[in-house]
């Protein structure tokens, strides 16, 4: 992959969903598959790019020549982020947790008599908005996505703002459209001038597209 317009670049990129344990053998996850983040990694290392992917629990396997690491929790996600650092660009496609479990130490037991356990719920820290106000380690590109079941540019546009990452690409993630899970997505990106809604396409596709758009970003961009 040597020599592509990314090359010399340094990408960390989030994917999958986060598990956060309720105790020692259950957990509280999502449906994220990891399939849109491991695709940018890959397309990103594929235009010459240094590529560090965090990946929550996934059943894919590592895109070759990326650098992967493997966490479950938000917080474990968080700190491999941060050690990635310094970056020129951060993408955060994973799907996290926003609040974890203030988990027991041991297995909870069914009560005598029945009724249902109570959860303490604490918040998780917001990876894309720590990335993207980083006091002193800001990758020079930070790209956010917004999972939103309607208003989807409106949303993600708010979302954008309030996390202060300088892209967001918007997903419509209604049941409908299979995006959590499946191998295509319908996307529109946010930032990069105008916005542009781009056709449904694989998510492959998706993350080619993407890393190009970045390469043009950097080309343009001393
Ligand atoms: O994994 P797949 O099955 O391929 O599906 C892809 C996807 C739908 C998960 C992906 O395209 C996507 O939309 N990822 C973001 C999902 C999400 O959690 O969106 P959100 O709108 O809740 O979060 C907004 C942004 O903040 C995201 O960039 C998210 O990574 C980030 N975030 C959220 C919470 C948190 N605690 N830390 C974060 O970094």
């Amino acid at each position: 992959f040597a020599g592509g317009p990314l090359a010399g670049l340094k990408a960390v990129v989030t994917s999958g969903p986060t598990h956060e344990p309720i105790d020692p053998v259950r957990y509280i996850a999502n449906r994220s598959s990891g399939k849109q983040g491991h695709a940018i990694a890959g397309a990103l290392r594929r235009l010459g790019a240094s590529v560090t992917l965090v990946s929550g629990p996934t059943g894919l396997p590592d895109p070759p020549g990326v650098e992967t690491v493997r966490v479950e929790t938000a917080v474990e996600m968080r700190d491999a982020c941060e050690a990635a650092l310094p970056a020129d660009i951060a993408i955060c496609a994973a799907a996290v947790a926003d609040w974890r479990v203030e988990a027991a130490g041991q297995k909870l037991k069914k009560r005598e008599g029945g009724g249902a356990p109570e959860l303490s719920f604490a918040e998780n820290p917001d990876i894309l908005a720590g990335l993207a106000g980083h006091a002193s380690q800001r990758p020079r590109l930070v790209v956010g996505f917004a999972a939103e079941t309607q208003n989807v540019i409106e949303y993600a546009e708010t979302k954008r703002q309030k996390k202060g990452c300088d892209w967001i690409v918007a997903n419509d993630v209604s049941p409908d459209t299979g995006t959590f899970g499946g191998d295509r997505n319908s996307i529109t990106l946010i930032g990069a001038g105008e916005p542009e809604s781009w056709p449904p396409m694989a998510k492959t596709a998706v993350a080619e597209r993407l890393a190009d758009r970045i390469a043009r970003f950097f080309g343009s961009t001393p």
